[in-house]
């Protein structure tokens, strides 16, 4: 049995529209949808339709042109600029196409550092940064430098980033379309098993099929809607 209290995120008839010279470009138009704790969604749709846009809103990086986006009780249309960070660090852990890893820290460092940026001490950073780089299977790695590790690698040291500050809902934008099959299968399979395994929810937008399979509600973004497939 589901209950209101079981609803993370909440997204009523959101609406993105761009006015970047005359034409008024109408990107989103009326997205809905809700998102239940530990729920996996996942997010087709053609080059262009505006998936990252959705997660832009989402995020609060981008503001929307009408509708709302409701996180527990929180509304962010209501949230200003310093809020709307909190409530990223808070809620939101971010995998991204490409890994966007800092080149002069080290794996382990680069999955710390959110949280001790966020205040927590240096001490249970780390040691919570050991843990994750532990469950992504890359121990023996923690004191390499991304250019020392390969693609795949860095996106599983991008993962567990996303899950250091424990936030409840992650982001992921074709987290593997950098990726060769083989590489993208593993990172695939262990995004899953980490959202999964530490009780969070996932919004992924891909253009694999396959992987959007795996989503426990699925969607195709056209026309600026969701339609479930
Ligand atoms: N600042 C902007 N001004 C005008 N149009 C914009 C702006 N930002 C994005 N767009 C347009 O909004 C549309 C949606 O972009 P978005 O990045 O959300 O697409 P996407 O579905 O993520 O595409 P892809 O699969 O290629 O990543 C695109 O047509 C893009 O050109
Ligand atoms: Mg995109």
């Amino acid at each position: 049995m589901s209950d209101d209290s079981s609803i993370l995120l909440s997204v009523e008839n959101l609406s993105k529209i761009y006015e970047p010279g005359e034409e008024r470009i109408s990107i989103l138009n009326g997205v809905s949808f809700r998102l239940k704790r530990k729920e996996k969604m996942t997010v087709t749709g053609s080059s262009g339709c505006g998936k990252t846009t959705l997660l832009n809103l989402i995020s609060g990086l981008d503001s929307a042109s009408g509708g709302e986006v409701t996180m527990e009780n929180l509304r962010l249309s209501q949230m200003n600029e310093p809020q709307l960070t909190e409530y990223r660090r808070k809620y939101i852990g971010f995998v991204f196409q490409f890994h966007h890893l800092l080149e002069d820290f080290t794996a382990l460092e680069n999955i710390f550092l959110p949280a001790y940026l966020a205040g927590e001490p240096f001490k249970s950073a780390k040691k919570r940064a050991q843990t994750l780089i532990e469950k992504v299977g890359l121990s023996s790695r923690a004191d390499h430098f991304p250019a020392q590790l390969s693609g795949g690698e860095c996106q599983r040291i991008a993962v567990a980033r996303a899950l250091i500050n424990n936030p409840p809902l992650i982001l992921a934008d074709e987290p593997t379309g950098n990726l060769d099959e083989a590489h993208s299968e593993k990172v695939e399979q262990m995004l899953f098993d980490m959202v999964e395994n530490e009780g969070k929810s996932l919004v992924l937008v891909t253009h694999d099929l396959r992987l959007a399979q795996k989503g426990d509600v699925r969607y195709v973004l056209t026309q600026g809607r969701l339609h479930s497939r």
